[in-house]
């Protein structure tokens, strides 16, 4: 097969997501050290996560791969799929978490700091894990599971996800990863 696999799709976006979980971590050391970061780039985080994160990633996997896995024979109750699918679930709560903390933060609210490190903690915690255990265990096995005919339906699926989500949206968020590090500095 000349075009790339869905699962490195999956795992090129991964290093993305990766990127602004370690400007997560630099947000965290920051604000640890009693200095400040900007409320904006705290919002830029939010949307990355919302849309990026959400919406064309897990878009992507719980959309189209984890219900073809499922038709392929791969049991949705147990593990990895359901794991993986609470994982999703609990990475948008903390993100709602991270939205209200990061708007209290911008306001100056008392407490919002520490809730803006709890939220930023949790997503430190959680993304990592996640990423592993889809990298190392469930894209093998789906390059196991799904035949070549498969792999061309799901990366037929994978484009309209990104036409969906608006043509120049994945750039844009995947140039937003590159500065966010930087951006999430003292102020
Ligand atoms: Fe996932
Ligand atoms: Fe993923």
């Amino acid at each position: 097969m000349d075009r790339k696999k869905p699962t490195d799709i999956l795992e090129e976006e991964h290093k993305i997501i990766q990127k602004v979980v370690a400007a997560m971590a630099v947000g965290v050391e920051v604000l640890e050290t009693g200095k400040d970061v900007k409320a904006d780039t705290v919002r830029n985080i939010v949307e990355f996560m919302r849309t990026f994160g959400d919406k064309c990633h897990h878009g992507k996997e719980e959309v189209y791969l984890f219900p073809l896995l499922g038709h392929r024979g791969v049991p949705m109750h147990g593990c990895p799929l359901a794991v993986l699918i609470h994982e999703h679930e609990m990475g948008r709560v903390l993100v709602k978490e991270l939205a209200s903390a990061g708007e209290a933060y911008g306001k100056k609210a008392t407490s919002a700091k520490a809730a803006l490190i709890q939220s930023l903690k949790g997503l430190i915690k959680l993304y990592p894990d996640h990423i592993w255990k889809e990298n190392y265990l469930l894209f093998p096995m789906t390059n196991k599971v799904l035949s070549e005919e498969d792999q061309k339906d799901l990366y037929e699926k994978f484009e309209e996800v990104e036409r969906s989500i608006g043509e120049d949206t994945h750039e844009r968020f995947e140039k937003m990863a590159e500065k966010l590090s930087l951006e999430m500095q003292p102020i």
